[in-house]
């Protein structure tokens, strides 16, 4: 990858920190998220193409807000201020941020008058802009002028063309702003310089040559889950050194109809990957026996998974062949979540740890610069099945999860069961309504051409309620099964899908009838917030 291709973005802890990140991604420019007190120290070595500072909780006048100094501002590297980014480069070359007494927040109109400068290329004069602050920019610094306002605020936005500085306001990242993909183009190709020839068919073409060269000849070992950030890793890496690596995929028992098969399918007769399954289910499921509590239950498959994985390291190991390197699907958002940035420690992440010192292993993680949406274009770049690619997400701990209660083998089967009559409606669902009018249902991601693209997620949960019933001269007194379907663009928040009542009838129908021990199904209509889209 060409450095000078770099953007960075410096997080002063905004919400929309990654956000803006995935957007410079999304116009084919290669950027990194750099915490606000790194910058100084990276930028002693390195000249990026262009910065971004980003939005932030602070006020500029608060003690120990996040700041840099002038030096940076005058280099000649091109920076985008937004919000909290914008008032500090105010504040820094001497013009004035005030607390106003209206509070701007949402869509509002922004009117142009002068702003033609690149930034502006090609977007209207009168548009909408999201807004979202407190504070904002009075006066600009000298050498600065005003390009937009709004009814409010008298410096939407505002730069010096000679100095490659810019700022503004509003958020040019979030899709309520509707030129602001725009803008943040012009900024990076217009005034950055930047080729955009970021690409997921170059990304993948680059890294297994690195991964040719480091690891080349050594043995590889992987913990593969059947998700698409350890299937892409492992795809990738076996590009890269062919049979050297051992992929272990340890099946607790815990996952959907046929899941561990079309595993072994997919990745040892298609992939011809070196795969070794290792049947635990009886094992996981006899720790779980009389645990009821979620967390308890959750610490337990996290541990015996662990403890299974080493095992099978440790024969690979006494077999004589060892291994140098443990491949891991470790991606962008972890490195960033796991306390890169100031936005972070949201929760630490932890992927197969705690391998005996004596095995002396170096992390592999060829994903870690990427975004889900990233993989999901690398795995499709590898030629790995859209189902697989596009698979939804799914909980490590597994059914666990989904079965409320104490696991048994006997309500696994009910929830394997019902889930798989679930997702056949529905996947017939999508495909029937794409067939008649060429669009699949909802689409988080519109144009896309798998149905699991649609509803986002969908699946059923045991609640562990049983209830009377009548079927046929006899009484019942069965398992009620819940169906969760929804829509969303990532999971930290969702809606539930408006599917129509005939699909839902025969899918009830369906999991009645033929799946002995339930009498009951219920959907869930809670969004995410205040519900989450697991029960546990
Ligand atoms: P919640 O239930 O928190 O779930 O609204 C948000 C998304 O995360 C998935 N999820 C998990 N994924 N390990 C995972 O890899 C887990 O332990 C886990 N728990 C929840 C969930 O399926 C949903 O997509």
């Amino acid at each position: 990858m060409d450095k000078r291709e770099t953007v960075w973005v410096i997080d002063f802890g905004g919400q929309y920190n990654q956000l803006i990140a995935r957007r410079v991604r999304e116009a084919k420019v290669y950027c990194e998220v750099v915490p606000w007190f790194r910058c100084e120290e990276r930028a002693g070595d390195e000249t990026p193409a262009g910065m971004i500072f980003t939005g932030g909780p602070a006020s500029v006048y608060e003690e120990g807000a996040p700041t840099l100094p002038r030096a940076l501002f005058e280099r000649g590297i091109p920076i985008l201020g937004i919000c909290y980014g914008a008032q500090l480069m105010v504040h820094t070359l001497g013009g004035k941020v005030v607390s106003p007494d209206y509070k701007e927040y949402g869509r509002v109109k922004l009117s142009r008058g002068s702003g033609d400068g690149p930034i502006f290329k090609d977007i209207p004069t009168e548009t909408v802009c999201w807004m979202s602050h407190t504070d904002y920019a009075e006066t600009v610094p000298s050498g600065f002028r005003v390009t937009s306002v709004t009814e409010n605020c008298p410096a939407a936005s505002f730069e010096n063309a000679e100095m490659k500085l810019y700022g503004v306001q509003f958020h040019p990242e979030v899709h309520h702003t509707p030129f602001g993909q725009k803008l943040l183009e012009n900024f990076l190709y217009g005034i950055c310089g930047c080729a955009g020839d970021w690409t997921m068919a170059n990304f993948a073409k680059v890294k297994i040559e690195e991964i040719q060269r480091l690891a080349g000849g050594k043995r590889v070992l992987c913990a593969l889950s059947g998700g698409v950030d350890s299937s892409v890793a492992a795809v990738l890496t076996h590009r890269a050194v062919g049979d050297n690596l051992t992929c272990i995929f340890v099946d607790h028992g815990l996952l959907r109809k046929d899941e561990g098969d079309n595993v072994m399918r997919v990745y040892g007769e298609q992939f011809h990957m070196n795969i070794k399954r290792v049947d635990a289910a009886d094992r996981f499921l006899g720790k779980l026996a009389g645990v009821d509590d979620p967390e308890q239950k959750r610490k337990i498959i996290g541990g015996e998974f662990i403890r299974v994985f080493e095992e099978e390291a440790r024969k690979l190991f006494d077999d004589g062949g060892g291994a140098e390197y443990l491949l891991q699907g470790t991606i962008y958002p972890d490195v960033v979540e796991s306390g890169s940035g100031e936005s972070a420690v949201i929760k630490s992440h932890h992927n197969v740890g705690g391998l005996p010192a004596d095995m002396k292993l170096s992390l592999l993680e060829p994903l870690r610069l990427l975004f889900k949406d990233e993989v999901r274009r690398v795995g499709e770049e590898l030629g790995i099945a859209p189902e697989l690619v596009w698979r939804q997400p799914f909980p490590g701990p597994g059914l666990a999860i989904r079965c409320l209660g104490e696991v048994t083998p006997e309500k696994l089967h009910i929830i394997r069961e019902s889930d798989a009559i679930l997702r056949e409606e529905i996947d017939a669902y999508n495909e029937s309504l794409f067939v008649k009018t060429g669009r699949r249902n909802y689409g988080a991601e519109p144009g896309g051409d798998a149905a699991e693209r649609a509803v986002w997620q969908y699946f059923t949960v045991l609640p562990n309620i049983r209830s009377v019933g009548v079927m046929g001269d006899f009484r019942t007194y069965d398992h009620a099964i819940g169906i969760r379907a929804v829509t969303s663009v990532d999971g930290m928040t969702s809606d539930w899908a408006r599917l129509p009542y005939d699909i839902l009838e025969k899918i009830s129908n369906r999991i009645v009838n033929e799946v002995d021990g339930v009498n009951r199904i219920m959907y869930d209509i809670t969004s995410k917030p205040p519900g989450t889209i697991e029960w546990e």
